[in-house]
């Protein structure tokens, strides 16, 4: 995505060879016109599945889904990371381990919103290893959910999250894939390239 590749290049920074931040548009800061733009693109990808709910977890993947969620007319359900008062039944949870923090996590939903009957799109904001998107696949499979595929604004194609979702026959689209972070500067991954 064109749009995207363009505001990584100008406003990211490249923190190291392996994290870039986004804070001025997608993880603290959030820009609504390029964030319209990714729900668009996302519904255009995912238009003719049948969507009928849009699976994420908070807090960076809440805004490009509720984009999507309102282009394709759909509902958004986020994971949440910390115990909430107010979800406190029926609960489905996953596992989620972050290599970058080196803790564990668990994220959860409320089995009132997800049923079998769901048709879900996936949306986070990164792929890193993937354990994000193998935890929220977790809890759609304990839903009884079947999953269309999972929407990514940023992929780091240089970690394995990608490879582990695409081997396992998840389709995976991507807006942007950053293939290195060499030098302070952001490499993109050709768009025609992307399995
Ligand atoms: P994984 O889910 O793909 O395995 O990711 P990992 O555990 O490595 O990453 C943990 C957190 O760090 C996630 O956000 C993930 O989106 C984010 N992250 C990973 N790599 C990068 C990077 O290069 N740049 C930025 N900006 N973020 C990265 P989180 O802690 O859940 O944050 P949030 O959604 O609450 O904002």
């Amino acid at each position: 995505m064109k749009l995207l590749q363009e505001k990584i290049q100008k406003e990211g920074i490249v923190l190291s060879e392996e994290v870039l931040k986004v804070d001025s548009f997608l993880n603290h800061q959030v820009d609504p016109h390029l964030m319209q733009a990714i729900g668009m693109e996302f519904a255009e990808r995912f238009r003719a599945d049948n969507i009928t709910k849009i699976l994420t977890i908070e807090s960076s993947g809440i805004a490009p889904s509720v984009m999507a969620g309102l282009e394709l007319g759909v509902p958004v359900i986020f994971a949440r990371k910390r115990a909430s008062l107010t979800l406190n039944n029926n609960l489905l949870s996953a596992e989620v381990k972050s290599f970058t923090k080196k803790e564990t996590n668990t994220i959860s939903v409320s089995g009132d919103f997800i049923s079998s009957g769901d048709k879900l799109l996936i949306i986070d904001d990164f792929l890193a290893n993937g354990q994000a998107a193998l935890g929220l696949l977790d809890i759609a499979e304990k839903a009884g959910a079947e999953v269309a595929g999972i929407g990514i604004v940023i992929e780091k194609g240089f970690q394995q999250g990608g490879r582990l979702l695409r081997d396992r026959g998840v389709r995976v689209e991507s807006l942007a894939i950053v293939d290195g972070l060499q030098d302070g500067r952001v490499t993109f991954r050709k768009e025609e390239n992307t399995l």
